[in-house]
């Protein structure tokens, strides 16, 4: 299925296994660069390099160890987007914690110089 997504850059919370992986998984097979974050650095690592094994579109995966219930986790991820991609155009929140959407939206606005909303469809901090 092509939607278009190709060179888009996704964000997916919680990416090392489960629901998060296969987001992950199904984003860089559409052609998306993909920032994926977990806890646990050795899960995330290995989920990075079977994306970066899979992808045929020779998709740029970036692994952010992070504890996305804090809002320095969130800074740091939205932090590595920024620096890799110059922002990101989609963010699959698969992490299951109910504030966190708008912790990762507000990080989100600060990061940016100008105050984008957080809508799927706009670009945050590009
Ligand atoms: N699977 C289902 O049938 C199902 C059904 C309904 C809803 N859900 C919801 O969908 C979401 C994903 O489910 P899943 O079954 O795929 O879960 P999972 O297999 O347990 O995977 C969770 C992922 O999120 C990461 N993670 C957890 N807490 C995190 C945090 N604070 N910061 C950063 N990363 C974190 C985990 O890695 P680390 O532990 O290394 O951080 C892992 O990569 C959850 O919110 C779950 O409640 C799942």
């Amino acid at each position: 299925m092509d939607l278009e997504l190709e060179d888009k850059v996704a964000v997916v919370t919680g990416a090392s296994r489960g629901l998060g992986l296969a987001s992950a998984r199904a984003l860089a097979a559409e052609g998306c660069h993909v920032v994926i974050c977990a806890r646990g650095e050795q899960r995330l690592a290995e989920a990075a390099q079977e994306l970066r094994t899979a992808s045929q579109h020779g998709a740029t995966i970036v692994a952010v160890a992070a504890n996305v219930a804090m809002p320095e986790g969130v800074a740091r991820v939205i932090g590595r987007a920024v620096e890799a991609f110059g922002g990101f155009d989609i963010l699959v929140n698969n992490v299951g914690l109910a504030r966190l959407f708008r912790t990762f939206a507000g990080a989100a606005r600060e990061s940016s110089s100008s105050s984008l909303p957080f809508t799927a469809g706009k670009r945050v901090a590009g």
